[in-house]
């Protein structure tokens, strides 16, 4: 009886995609590489890996198009929150925060009432506006998104802050962090007895990485 294959996504490209390309070699499997044809199986374990989107990812997991993913805890947030989380998987940290220009006087978080905010991360910043009882005008932006208060898109961004070159080089400063995030093991909710057991085995081979890593 042939195994079947666990169907893995990770990122096609980013911040996210090397070390989740390691995180799989250190556990001993060795994929033979194709990103251009955006899956490539495994030689030496019933593995299937599809390099997607980060922003798709959830919707795949949620359809039970792919059983597991290796993904930034802060798009299971925005985007996934019904999705299974596993394992953290220690890399890719970054915080999720409030940014404003370096000349804003800024006191606290009430100085955003009514201002404009451009982020990729809308549900994000609304549940963390809600709390604080502050409301905002959000602008959509999928990427590049510090831009903004320099072209007068914006008052403040939210964004994927890690060494904090990105705000600094664009004139801004980080004000809120709202969350901390790093790379997890998201799983789907539809995932088969068969290939759950394949995930398990996955699983204990990271564990092991994990603890030689520390
Ligand atoms: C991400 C994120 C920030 C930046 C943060 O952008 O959106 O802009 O990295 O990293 P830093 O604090 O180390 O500078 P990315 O370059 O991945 O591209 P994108 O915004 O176009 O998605
Ligand atoms: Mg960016």
């Amino acid at each position: 009886m042939s195994t079947e294959k666990l169907r893995i996504a990770i990122q096609k490209s980013g911040r996210l995609n090397e070390d989740s390309l390691k995180i799989l070699k250190d556990a001993g499997i060795s994929i033979d590489n194709g990103k251009e044809q955006l899956k490539a199986s495994a030689r030496n374990f019933p593995l299937e890996v599809m390099y997607l989107r980060n922003g798709d990812i959830p919707q795949y997991l949620r359809d039970g198009v792919v059983d597991a993913a290796i993904i930034g805890e802060n798009v299971l947030l925005e985007k996934g929150k019904d999705i299974i989380q596993g394992e953290k998987l220690g890399f890719s940290k970054c915080r999720v925060s409030l940014a404003v220009p370096k000349s804003m006087k800024y006191k606290g978080i009430e100085d955003l009432d009514g201002k404009k905010i451009a982020t990729s991360y809308p549900n994000t910043v609304n549940e963390f506006l809600e709390k604080k009882g502050i409301t905002a005008e959000l602008h959509i932006i999928n990427g590049s998104v510090e831009i903004a208060p320099n072209i007068g898109l914006a008052d403040g961004i939210c964004d994927i802050v890690s060494s904090g070159s990105t705000l600094f080089k664009n004139n801004l400063k980080e004000v809120e962090v709202m969350l901390k995030s790093e790379a997890v093991l998201a799983i789907s909710p539809e995932i088969s007895a068969e290939r759950k057991a394949v995930l398990e085995k996955l699983q204990f081979r990271f564990k092991s990485v994990l603890n030689a890593r520390t």
